[in-house]
């Protein structure tokens, strides 16, 4: 029987001190990746030691770049240029992590070279059809399993043409990728979003001297152009920070502050939905940090209240669903999400996760195709199944705390993927947490 790591989670302290959150996951895949295609020499400070953004930068080392560490969360990217990468010699392995293997897809998909991706069991079961779709009208040519899943085979050496592309889903993940093979296709290339996603790309891309023109909803660049090198701080990533937000709301007596975190408004949607339910979180020290807004969160212990989320604040917390579940599991008054269908799709059905797992705790959650309704309630002990999915795993971290009973929170290792010790920092704040 394969073994996995657990972790026991129990009542713990109030959350009190002060936190370094680390660096930003999807600033990090592209700090490395446009770095890699520039001309000149790149420092990435701040760059996020996770496993997904680890994987990433392999990749680009095995098609041919030179990536320093010289010390931790900092890399010396030397760029090729956007036509120096060189055919690696086998599979590219991009882990856990999807925007890595749908932002390479728009990449690789216009290198004169083949190249095939894979990736860990959740990412072999994500929809990539998103991406091949729009590229393949560009010219790409990508092979994948049955019913559009990963590998993706790409076959190098398509001339591309600029496409005018309007979004099914809100998805800067697909958006980056059109984006990428924008840059090598003949001619422009339009991206159009029914409701406006992270605009990363753009901004970065306009920071790698590219000449971009993007506004909520609207990217467009022309291709054939080179980025030249820059240096890159990463922020401190909101959708890190979102767990110690909910955990210091709903635990009595607990004030924390969280350095730095990064505030770009397409992130930011729970601290939005916690402030509708009651929550105290304050912003100090407000600057800027590489083009990005960043401020310390000071976040107090307040009780919440349930809600109807907005739909239309979906997008902008895509990520932060199951912190907002434990939140909602710990206010008073149910709370209502909807046109959330997307969370199937995550590194885990992320509404069936959430759900199954407080109702082993002792909640009604009623499940919709696309939300829930969370009934609040005394938490129980209970084991829960992360499903390998590292936002599942520290979310029910966060509902042990809470909880009449031990909670058991099966299946804990991809944390690693987007906030290594994790637990560490949790335990420094107060969570009663340690491995079973
Ligand atoms: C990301 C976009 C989002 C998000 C993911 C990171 C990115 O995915 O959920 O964690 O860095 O572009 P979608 O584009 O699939 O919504």
């Amino acid at each position: 029987m394969a073994m996995t790591q657990d972790w026991i989670a129990s009542a713990g302290q109030p959350l009190r001190g002060t936190l370094d959150i680390p660096g930003d996951k999807s600033v990090s895949h592209r700090a490395v990746m446009f770095a890699a295609l520039a001309d000149g020499t790149s420092t990435i400070d701040g760059f996020l030691e996770g496993e997904d953004t680890r994987a990433t930068a392999a990749i680009f080392s095995r098609l041919g770049v030179r990536i320093e560490t010289p010390s931790p969360s900092q890399r010396i990217v030397h760029g090729v240029g956007v036509d120096g990468l060189k055919a690696a010699d086998g599979e590219l392995d991009c882990g856990n992590a999807g925007t890595g293997m749908r932002l390479l897809a728009g990449l690789l998909a216009a290198q004169r070279f083949d190249s095939v991706l894979v990736g860990d069991a959740s990412l072999s079961k994500r929809p990539m059809r998103r991406v091949t779709g729009p590229l393949s009208t560009m010219g790409a040519r990508i092979d994948t399993d049955e019913g559009g899943l990963p590998p993706l085979r790409i076959h190098g050496g398509q001339s591309l043409t600029g496409i005018d592309y309007t979004l099914e889903v809100a998805s800067a993940q697909v958006k980056s990728a059109v984006l990428l093979a924008g840059l090598y296709a003949n001619g422009e290339t339009v991206v159009r979003e029914p409701h406006p996603t992270r605009d990363y790309t753009e901004r970065m891309l306009k920071a790698f001297g590219v000449d971009i023109d993007f506004s909520p909803g609207f990217a467009r660049l022309r291709g054939g152009q080179r980025l030249k090198a820059t240096d890159i701080a990463v922020p401190a990533d909101f959708s890190s920070a979102a767990f110690f937000l909910v955990a210091a709301s709903i635990i009595p007596g607990s004030e924390l502050r969280l350095r730095a975190v990064g505030l770009n408004p397409r992130r930011t949607g729970l601290l939005q939905a916690l402030r509708l339910m009651g929550a105290d979180i304050t912003e100090e020290n407000a600057s800027e940090h590489g083009g990005e807004p960043v401020a310390d969160l000071v976040v107090r212990y307040a009780p919440l209240r349930g809600i109807a989320v907005p739909e239309a604040l979906v997008p902008d917390m895509i990520d932060e669903f199951p912190a907002l579940f434990v939140a909602a599991a710990a206010a008073e008054g149910p709370t209502v999400v909807s046109g959330a269908a997307e969370l199937r799709v995550k590194e885990s059905d992320r509404l069936a996760a959430m759900a199954n797992g407080l109702r082993t705790l002792g909640l009604r959650v009623d499940e919709t195709p696309d939300g829930a309704t969370i009934f609040p309630g005394e938490l129980q002990g209970g084991a829960v199944d992360s499903h390998g999915d590292h936002r599942i795993a520290m979310a029910f971290s966060i509902a042990g705390q809470l909880a009449k009973g031990e909670v058991r929170v099966g299946d804990v290792a991809n944390v690693a993927t987007s906030f290594p010790n994790y637990d560490g920092l949790a335990t420094g704040a107060g969570f009663a947490l340690r491995k079973a």
